[in-house]
């Protein structure tokens, strides 16, 4: 088969892909994706991230075969997308699908299973099964317009799955969804997951990446600024230290804050926040004076504030458009 083109491990691959937009009236030329790549894995959760207005469902349009790449080049496992055969590898979730909304559940996705060709007993077979997955077989028989935003986006994701890809693309999954919606889409896409399936999604919610992504593509201004493992992400958040005293000699107190260290008052203990590499110093110094420690541990800085950070950087550089 031709998916082990290539690397076997690689499902995604894109190269230097880049994309003009042409706006106004003069038809001004706007670059949008400078050149990017990044490769998404067998049978991992990826995460495309990045602010409004990045790229992100650009490229996803471009994956998708919808819109056309002014440079570069990508491959859906080992096809080109430029053609149609790695359409029946891929599922697809649009950001804002749009269903007829006089139909019920069960009726649309019988209709994309005859639009991908199954047969009409095997499409109630697999509308079913979809169904229950979904959790949704209760209101399989109501009519979309009757559907909450979190059940219409569980439809969107039993129609991407219609035909049992391999690969599944979501844009914004969770966007709009209230805590349970998200909660829900959440576990859908780890068992999609534990049923060998590799999914890629486009997000800005943080807090969802961490919970969710093996590996994630950061995307900034068109340019890609990260591509690894979101705990190597996460790691960059990890250089500094929380030392938490039940007692503390005021005159350690003193010589701590003359080094730049910041005291707070928590709960009748004081924390202190150091560099990594100054905790064994602080440390001894402290606990010669007296101290008393009641814990050491690592400072994770928040997923936003590294994530800022990344953006911050990208704009200090002076990059524009
Ligand atoms: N059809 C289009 N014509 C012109 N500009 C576009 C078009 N589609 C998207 N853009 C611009 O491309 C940039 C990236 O958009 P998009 O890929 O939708 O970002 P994201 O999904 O990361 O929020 C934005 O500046 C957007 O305005
Ligand atoms: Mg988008």
């Amino acid at each position: 088969m031709s998916a082990e083109r290539g690397s076997a491990a690689e499902v995604v691959r894109v190269e230097n892909l880049a994309k003009d937009f042409r706006v106004g009236l003069r038809a001004r030329r706007q670059r949008v994706l400078e050149g990017i790549s990044f490769s998404v894995r067998d049978r991992e959760i990826f995460g495309f991230v990045g602010p409004n207005g990045a790229g992100k469902t650009t490229t996803l349009k471009i994956l998708m075969g919808l819109i056309f790449a002014s440079a570069g080049h990508a491959t859906i496992v080992g096809h080109d997308v430029r053609e149609t055969e790695f359409r029946r590898h891929v599922g697809f979730l649009p950001e804002n699908p749009y269903f007829y909304d006089y139909l019920t559940g069960r009726e649309i996705l019988q209709f994309y299973g005859r639009l991908c060709g199954l047969s009409s007993a095997r499409a109630n077979e697999r509308v079913k099964t979809l169904l229950d997955w979904v959790g949704l077989a209760h209101a399989a028989d109501l009519r979309l317009r009757t559907y909450s935003k979190g059940m219409l986006q569980r439809i969107g994701l039993a129609q991407a799955l219609v035909h049992d890809p391999r690969v599944v693309f979501l844009d914004e999954p969770m966007s709009g969804l209230d805590p349970i919606g998200r909660k829900e889409i959440r576990d859908l896409i780890l068992r999609l997951r534990e049923e060998g399936k590799t999914v890629f999604m486009n997000t800005h919610i943080l807090t969802d990446v961490e919970m969710l992504c093996d590996r994630v593509a950061i995307i900034v201004k068109g340019q890609i600024r990260y591509e690894g493992t979101t705990d190597q992400f996460l790691e960059a958040g990890k250089r500094e230290t929380d030392i938490v005293f039940s007692s503390l000699p005021p005159e350690m107190a003193s010589r701590l804050e003359e080094r730049g260290a910041e005291l707070r008052g928590v709960l009748g203990r004081l924390e202190i926040r150091v560099a990594e590499k100054d905790v064994t110093d602080v440390l001894r110094e402290a606990l010669a004076a007296g101290a008393e420690v009641v814990s050491v541990a690592p400072h994770r800085a928040s997923l936003e504030s590294i994530f800022l950070s990344a953006v911050g950087k990208a704009q200090q550089r002076g990059d524009s458009r």
